[in-house]
């Protein structure tokens, strides 16, 4: 896999059209976590700093073709240019003849951040040729692509796929160093290799752990959907959630994982409580006593003390996914006492995705304590699963 390093390319005078992940977490008009937007900085100065005008592309969650007030990006220009410290001017159209004027009269050194892309049916379109001809319309007067929008390679979208056939293009920074660490992950791996899945739904993760379990040396979960594994163990699992249409899928991987000799760490003890709320009482019950009228929301203290010895005496770890309802401080510990774990581990660790970022970082640890934290959280595990990402196939030279 090799893609042109933006380097080599000279951008010097010329408009560069970037593709950014910049789909973070806003409530009530305040970033949450800012994350991504920090991701991209390094490449965004750099063609700056070379005398590139600069037009952003990214999304914010999931408009669906409409104008959805709730999902503008213009906070996300006023934090860009905080962090940038010069001004990001704002376009709330996306194409057309005032924006390709905008676009024409942008200096070097200038940046314009277009509206959520995802404001355009276009971008998101299964029709190859109404996304192409979207692309054409972005291209509009632009010089290069560069392609560092991490989080969204795994989708055939527009200004991820399409716009590269258009223009000479690149791989940006993160998009580089992303899939470097991903190798690591993937190509001759620094064993033992344990990785830590959690998250609400089976459903998300099936395609990589059967993936992974012919790579991995341990392999832990957590999280909602650890009560489909429950399920499939026979036990009763309360009011917790749960994927009923997987238990037979779930059994199957059990079985597979002992066959080929991989640690699976399932939980032995959860924390449990009546309702899913801040406030609701929490109780610790072993994994094969839930109570009927409980529902699980965190692994309990034993359990989370073995997936942290576990990972701990790996030399490299993926995880995703928090192991409870972190945001509730009374069901917190299993995810924290997970990051700490990461954070000892000697070799190499890598944080996969926005909500697992954002996780880490709202129970105060520092980014600098893992080895990676990756931007990408549905994009990494396809890489992971071994699926081509559409994204980065584009990049690729031939
Ligand atoms: C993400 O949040 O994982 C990326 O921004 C991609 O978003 P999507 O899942 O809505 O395509």
């Amino acid at each position: 896999m090799s893609f042109t390093a933006l380097q080599s390319l000279d951008v010097a005078g010329k408009r560069v059209l970037l593709r950014c992940d910049l789909n973070v977490p806003i409530k009530e008009g305040v970033i949450r976590d800012d994350g991504r937007i920090r991701a991209s900085i390094p490449t965004i100065k750099y063609l700056l700093e070379s005398g590139a005008s600069v037009v952003i592309m990214a999304h914010l969650g999931r408009p669906k073709g409409e104008r959805n007030p709730d999902l503008t990006l213009a906070p996300v220009a006023h934090r860009l240019g905080d962090l940038l410290e010069m001004p990001v001017q704002f376009s709330s159209e996306i194409v057309g003849a005032e924006v390709d004027a905008r676009k024409s009269s942008l200096l070097p050194r200038q940046i314009l951040l277009l509206e959520n892309i995802r404001y355009e049916a276009a971008e998101t379109s299964k029709d190859h040729d109404e996304r192409t001809a979207f692309a054409k319309q972005l291209a509009n007067g632009m010089d290069l692509f560069v392609s560092d929008g991490f989080g969204a390679v795994h989708r055939k979208h527009a200004s991820v796929y399409d716009i590269a056939k258009q223009i000479p293009h690149a791989a940006g920074f993160l998009v580089a160093a992303e899939i470097e660490v991903l190798k690591k992950l993937t190509d001759n791996v620094d064993r033992p290799y344990g990785v830590v899945l959690g998250g609400a739904k089976v459903s998300d993760k099936i395609g990589v752990i059967k993936n992974l379990l012919s790579k991995v040396d341990v392999l832990a979960i957590g999280g909602g959907m650890l009560f489909t594994f429950l399920a499939a163990q026979g036990h009763e699992i309360g009011k917790s959630l749960v994927e009923l249409d997987l238990v037979e899928d779930v059994k199957e991987l059990i079985k597979e994982a002992k066959i080929l000799g991989v640690e699976l760490l399932l939980p032995t003890d959860i924390v449990v409580a009546p309702l899913f709320s801040a406030d609701a009482t929490p109780t610790l019950v072993d994994a094969d006593a839930i109570p009927a009228d409980q529902l699980g929301l965190d692994i309990g203290p034993v359990t989370a003390a073995a997936f942290g010895a576990a990972i701990e005496k790996c030399h490299t770890v993926f995880w995703n996914g928090p192991m409870g309802v972190f945001e509730f401080p009374n069901f917190a510990n299993g995810t924290k006492v997970v990051a700490e774990s990461l954070t000892k581990v000697s070799g190499i660790s890598v944080v996969g995705g926005g909500d697992s970022a954002a996780a880490v970082r709202a129970l105060g640890f520092k980014d600098d304590q893992f080895g990676y934290i990756s931007t990408g959280g549905g994009a990494s595990l396809e890489y992971l699963e071994g699926k081509q990402l559409p994204g980065i196939e584009v990049l690729e030279n031939a």
